[in-house]
């Protein structure tokens, strides 16, 4: 048995900057009202035909491998996190091993969305700890921007999620007080419809269907939130996971020198950082910057913390996570 670590990190951002105000031009919606609910200034989105999932995947993947010193075809496996593949079928773990050029190694797709990255971890870190494989690729991309309803009816949703993509080379590691001490992950279905997009999906409609009867008003085509009970499952399932990452390593939330939580919402992280009594300078955030990037979330946050500077040798590293399913996870990593 060994244990697992990060090597590398990436991220990639599409450049276009998308603002409060310029939301307000295409829906009912304010700078005032967005900021107070979730922080959030801006996002990035993609400028249509320019990137997808997984292109952004294969963007921050090439900066994590790069860092963490290895050829890509030294990667043993690849996980793909997403919601928003590029194809209903195959999904894109399969596009980043054709378009790294890396060997035919297995690839495989989580569907967790905003725990997705933390579910990726968590299996990586289960094959190398097995010692099946030695490297492992985990990516969590998402490209929100094309799905979105961009009107007024779609702005309890709309105005939250950007796109972008972060990637981490997990490896070996002998030294079993080093890498990722645990891994904590759950799931509720009980509240699957609570958080979710309903089409297309092959229980819902049958594609003759969709070609028949194309409704404009048909809503099951976009995200649908019921954004104050989220908020709440969110914010108890957050505390949780947290405790329960932090009781099976005998460790208490002082411990912890930096907590990244998944971007879902500045209020639930700020929650969080009170309920444990945490320094700003414990907690990572960078929703104000790029919205709820969904899986792409942690590894973007994780990547620009430790860029600069801000997890290092030594630390005690909280990854949390919650979102649609329910799902919900963590990773308590010493760095
Ligand atoms: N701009 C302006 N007004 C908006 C709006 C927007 N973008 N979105 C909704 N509103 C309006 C609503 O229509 C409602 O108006 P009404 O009172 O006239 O009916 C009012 O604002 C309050 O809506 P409500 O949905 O109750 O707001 P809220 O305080 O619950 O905040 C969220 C909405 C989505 C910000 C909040 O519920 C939330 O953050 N939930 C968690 C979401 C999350 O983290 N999701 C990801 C999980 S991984």
């Amino acid at each position: 048995m060994y244990n697992s670590k990060i090597l590398g990190l990436g991220y990639f951002v599409p450049e276009n900057v998308v603002t409060n105000d310029d939301l307000s031009k295409l829906m009912d919606t304010n700078d005032e009202w967005i900021q107070e609910r979730t922080g959030i200034k801006e996002r990035r989105h993609v400028i249509k035909g320019e990137d997808t999932t997984a292109s952004m995947g294969v963007k921050a993947a090439k900066i994590a491998i790069e860092r963490a010193g290895i050829d890509k075809d030294d990667i043993d496996f690849i996980v793909f996190a997403t919601l928003s593949p590029d194809y209903y079928f195959p999904g894109p773990g399969v596009l980043v091993q054709r378009d790294l050029g890396i060997k035919t190694v297995g690839a495989i797709d989580i569907r967790n969305q905003c725990s997705g990255f933390v579910y990726g971890i968590s299996l990586a870190d289960q094959y190398i700890k097995s010692g099946m494989y030695q490297n492992v690729l985990v990516i969590g991309s998402e490209l929100h921007s094309s799905g979105l309803d961009m009107t007024t009816r779609g702005r309890g949703v709309s105005v939250i999620f950007g796109d972008g993509a972060g990637a981490a080379v997990l490896t070996r590691e002998e030294d079993k007080t080093k890498g990722i001490l645990s891994t904590h992950l759950h799931s509720e279905g009980q509240h699957a419809e609570e958080l979710s997009l309903i089409a297309p999906g092959m229980g819902k409609r049958w594609v003759s269907d969709i070609l028949e009867d194309n409704d404009p008003e048909d809503t099951s085509y976009f995200p649908h939130m019921n954004g104050q009970f989220v908020f709440k499952n969110a914010v108890v399932r957050f505390s949780e996971v947290i405790v329960e990452g932090l009781k099976a390593n005998q460790l208490e939330a002082t411990d912890i020198d930096m907590l990244i939580p998944h971007q879902a919402n500045l209020r639930i992280a700020q929650f969080i950082q009170r309920k444990f009594r945490l320094e700003d300078s414990q907690v990572f955030n960078n929703i104000m910057k790029y919205g709820n990037t969904t899986a792409a979330s942690i590894p973007i946050a994780l990547t620009e913390a430790w860029e600069q500077g801000l997890v290092k040798e030594g630390d005690l590293v909280v990854l949390a996570a919650f979102g649609s399913g329910f799902t919900w996870g963590s990773a308590i990593i010493r760095w």
